[in-house]
């Protein structure tokens, strides 16, 4: 019988823990083995111990060199912007009218959307990223379309249909009734299929009436393991507005939590603008923040506050936030991360930020135990990355003296061109 084994010789880096709050938390094995079969992790260690165990008929590919590490985790991004990635605009609310709208209109045909999913996913898989928590638009043919493409390939993948009936063009509007009608057909259609999980997208509190906020809430109570995603305290002036369209609620956060939107599994992108009481709850539901650093520069929005988000133990995670964001690489995302925490007086580890990338966004997803890290039975998403990828990388690279610096230098210094090769559920899905 053959056997289904495949070993790969490299250096392994991951994660049982977040090396910020636990110092035995970073699994690093120089001269490493990361075995797999059937798609899923057998083990991970060091190859003078593991070597042994391989059956002879294995395949062994030979990565030494280069840094194995579990494929990242972007927990916010947006596919149908992948196409106005780079527009500019005096700020958010500019930005959604002029390019972002229209941009989604065109996902009204499933024959458009399914030609950017196929690009976007692509394009993640180049960048190293084998899951993501993604938004679609309000029509229930770019969900069927993402999802779709998502299975033929075999990729871990959230994502949902945008609800959105007030404040926005006509062309982009459901109705309270229509919107929860569709995302409960989605929901039936496309959770748990495989390896595609639904996420119930309320887009944000200004493009939704309380009543599509309620029934939001009572889909997701109803349905407790689907995920929920939606924006919350982007931008200063986001957030006067929905001062004045919800005058009851004490916060923007709050909005939200009066409609039963947070609890586990919950991602509020940005969380810029939250005050102490909101990041306590944030903590008390474990909804999670993910935090889009190259969206908040690019859009003027503000510094993600990360010493009061650990102060009250908020849980956080990375993500790109394309088309507000300006990278699909986590990598360049760490790159941003690092320096808004500077300009908060922060210095993040790049191993926390590895961290973020991987088992952090798992956990922000609580698959930890399905991805994220090398423990037997993950999932294989992995891959594979070249310290030497460009002169300048390679050059800082052979002058580092830790293993913080060597991942230093690849999160300010690298990007695309530094994933050698990506692997989903054990297949090869990217090479360069
Ligand atoms: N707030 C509401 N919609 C969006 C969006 O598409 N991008 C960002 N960055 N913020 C939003
Ligand atoms: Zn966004």
């Amino acid at each position: 019988m053959t056997s289904h084994v495949q070993a790969y010789r490299a250096s392994l880096l991951h994660f049982s823990n977040d090396p910020a709050f636990d110092e035995h938390a970073t699994q690093w094995h120089g001269d490493g083995l990361l075995i797999v079969a059937d798609g899923k992790i057998v083990a991970a260690g060091d190859y003078s111990k593991l070597s042994a165990s391989l059956p002879a008929d294995c395949e062994l590919h030979d990565y030494r060199g280069k840094i194995i590490t579990p494929g990242f985790i972007d927990t916010h991004v947006h596919y149908p912007q992948t196409d106005i990635i780079g527009s500019p605009a005096p700020g958010l609310l500019p930005w959604l009218n002029t390019y972002t709208f229209p941009a989604e209109r065109r996902f009204e045909s499933g024959e458009h959307a399914s030609e950017v999913a196929d690009f976007f996913l692509a394009e993640l898989l180049r960048n190293g990223t084998t899951t993501a928590a993604v938004y679609c638009t309000v029509h229930p043919q770019s969900v069927d379309a993402f999802f779709t493409r998502s299975s033929e390939l075999n990729l871990r993948m959230v994502a949902g249909k945008c609800l959105m009936d007030r404040n926005a063009p006509d062309f982009l509007r459901d109705t309270a009734e229509s919107g929860a009608r569709e995302t409960e057909e989605l929901i039936h259609r496309w959770h748990n299929k495989g390896r595609q999980h639904y996420a119930i997208t309320v887009r944000f509190a200004p493009t939704s009436t309380p009543a599509q906020l309620k029934l939001a809430g009572e889909l997701a109570t109803q349905y407790r393991d689907t995920y929920i995603q939606t924006h919350v305290a982007e931008n200063t002036d986001e957030v006067k507005w929905v001062k004045e369209l919800f005058p009851d609620s004490r916060s923007y956060l709050d909005v939200y939590d009066q409609y039963g939107l947070m609890r586990e599994r919950a991602l509020y992108a940005h969380c810029i603008w939250l005050d102490d009481a909101d990041r306590a709850r944030m903590a008390a539901t474990q909804s999670v923040a993910t935090v889009c650093p190259t969206s908040n520069l690019f859009l003027g929005s503000g510094l993600f506050d990360f010493a009061n988000a650990d102060k009250l133990r908020m849980p956080v995670s990375l993500a790109t936030d394309v088309g507000g964001g300006t990278s699909f690489s986590m990598l360049q995302t760490m790159n941003e991360l690092y320096k808004v925490g500077r300009m908060a007086g922060t210095h993040l580890a790049a191993q926390r930020m590895f961290y973020m990338a991987t088992l952090g966004g798992a956990r922000a997803l609580q698959l930890e135990g399905t991805i994220g890290n090398f423990a037997a039975g993950c999932d294989a998403d992995f891959i594979v990355l070249d310290p030497k990828a460009t002169p300048l990388l390679a050059r800082r690279s052979a002058t580092t003296d830790s293993l913080e610096e060597q991942l230093f230098a690849l999160a300010i210094l690298a990007d695309d061109r530094a994933i050698a090769a990506t692997y989903s559920a054990g297949a090869c899905v990217h090479t360069r």
